[in-house]
């Protein structure tokens, strides 16, 4: 079974990738820990999207894919694409690879959350990560969280329709404790 998880950021999107990986053995494709990554090791690439990721605004379709594809021509099954596809020619791309791969997609399931509660729970984020000495993301502050909304509405949700008019489409409420969104995921994929 191949899925996406879409929903704005701070959705919660990375932390459930995470749980469907330790409990189903599924693979979390998650461009944006690929791009930080590129970023952590000083790869050109990385260099050159740092500027854009910290303003919250899209990569291009063209880098993003490139990441997606290296990672399917691997080969496996069982993916959760995270943080992709974020534009139509993304979804568009996606199909194709998988198609080339004798798969498909099975589901991609939104996770709903209120404006407000995502700029609260990136905020916090960096604050908690802050006073644990730990890294901050560059893009979890009150800013670029703006820009990244933004860029979620224009560019990010149109795809919820398309994906609803395919028969793919499922939603939870992301707002619901991390335990109660987990088993709302669970009843979608397993009905
Ligand atoms: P990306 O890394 O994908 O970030 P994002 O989607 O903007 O947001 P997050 O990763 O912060 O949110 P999440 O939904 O994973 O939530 P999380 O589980 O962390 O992208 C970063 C950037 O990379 C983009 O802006 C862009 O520049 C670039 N990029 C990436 N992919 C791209 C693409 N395909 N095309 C173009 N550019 C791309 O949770 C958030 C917080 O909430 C955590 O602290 C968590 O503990 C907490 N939390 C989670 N669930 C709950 C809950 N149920 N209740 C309370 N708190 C919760
Ligand atoms: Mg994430």
């Amino acid at each position: 079974m191949n899925i996406i998880l879409i929903g704005p950021p701070g959705a919660g999107k990375g932390t459930q990738a995470g749980i469907l990986v330790e409990e189903r053995g599924m693979v979390q494709l998650s461009t944006g820990d690929m791009l930080r990554e590129a970023k952590t090791s000083g790869t050109e690439m990385g260099n050159k999207v740092a500027d854009v990721m910290a303003r919250g605004e899209l990569v291009t379709d063209e880098i993003v894919i490139g990441l997606i594809r290296e990672k399917l021509e691997a080969g496996g099954t069982g993916f959760i694409f995270d943080g992709f596809p974020r534009t139509l020619p993304q979804a568009d791309a996606l199909e194709q690879l998988l198609a080339d791969m004798g798969q498909k997609l099975d589901a991609v399931v939104e996770l709903k959350v209120e404006d407000e509660i995502l700029v609260e729970r990136v905020v916090n984020r960096a604050t908690e990560a802050q006073a644990a000495g730990k890294p901050v993301r560059a893009d979890d502050n009150a800013d670029a969280m703006k820009t990244r909304l933004l860029a979620y509405y224009k560019q990010t949700s149109p795809l919820i329709g398309y994906y609803y008019a395919k028969g793919l489409h499922d939603y939870v409420d992301g707002m619901a404790d991390i335990a109660d969104v987990k088993a709302e995921i669970a009843a979608a994929l397993d009905d």
